[in-house]
């Protein structure tokens, strides 16, 4: 697939899991350590019912597709970004995983088909609050901008995982640091059907936090 250039972007690549994936300037590079996040989607599919898995917020498509070609369940990817969405759809062609993989151009909060369900999320909001973007002034504002608080889009991403998630089901979702995962779990609260079961931290480079349905049995 052809993707067209503006003046002054360049196409590069970046190895990351198995999967050699392609990105300009006008996405957010790949950051290599989010593999973590594939991996843990990926041992997750073992434990939870089978069928497609969801990314929201999948930029070039690498946390997805690598989480894909690990657990072979097929997998449909959401960004509204129509740059994000050409990446993706080119790197899972390169990777050999079109045929697994529906990319959808949508906002996260209208992205579903009526009644569909998903027995794994995978999610990466922008997390910056809006104060502090300027730290990151390579980064694209539609990739890191999450608010005043940081957790505009994750609220929209978790919104759509209590509207798609399987009972049985998992989601593995990205922020900052912990305390946004506390903050967002006292915002679900009595709003949502989902509880944060387990948080994992990458030093200062983020964190990730499984949510599920507080009823679920878990394997054991
Ligand atoms: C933190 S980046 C993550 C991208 C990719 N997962 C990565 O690791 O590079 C957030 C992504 O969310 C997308 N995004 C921002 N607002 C969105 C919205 N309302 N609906 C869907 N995607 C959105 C951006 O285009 C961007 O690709």
């Amino acid at each position: 697939m052809q993707i067209s250039q503006p003046s002054g972007s360049s196409t590069r690549q970046l190895a990351f899991g198995s999967l050699s994936i392609a990105y300009d300037d006008r996405v957010l590079e790949p950051r290599p350590w989010t593999a973590a996040q594939s991996a843990w989607a990926a041992d997750l599919a073992h434990d939870v019912p089978p069928g497609p898995l969801l990314e929201l917020c999948s930029g070039a498509g690498h946390i997805g597709l690598l989480a894909v070609e690990t657990s072979g369940r097929n997998g449909v990817l959401v960004d509204i970004d129509p740059v994000a969405c050409d990446f993706a759809r080119a790197n899972a062609a390169v990777a050999g995983l079109a045929d697994l993989v529906e990319v959808r151009e949508r906002p996260v909060d209208d992205c579903l088909a009526v009644g569909e369900r998903f027995a794994l999320v995978i999610a990466d909001p922008p997390w910056v609050p809006a104060s502090q973007t300027g730290r990151f002034p390579e980064d694209p504002l539609l990739a890191i901008d999450g608010g005043g608080d940081g957790l505009d889009l994750a609220r929209d991403c978790v919104t759509t995982i209590d509207r798609c998630l399987h009972p049985q089901g998992a989601a593995v979702l990205q922020l900052g640091t912990v305390g946004q995962v506390d903050d967002l779990g006292e915002w679900m609260a009595g709003r949502l059907d989902l509880a944060t079961t387990e948080v994992r931290m990458f030093g200062d480079r983020g964190v990730l936090a499984v949510l599920r349905r507080p009823g679920a049995q878990l394997p054991g």
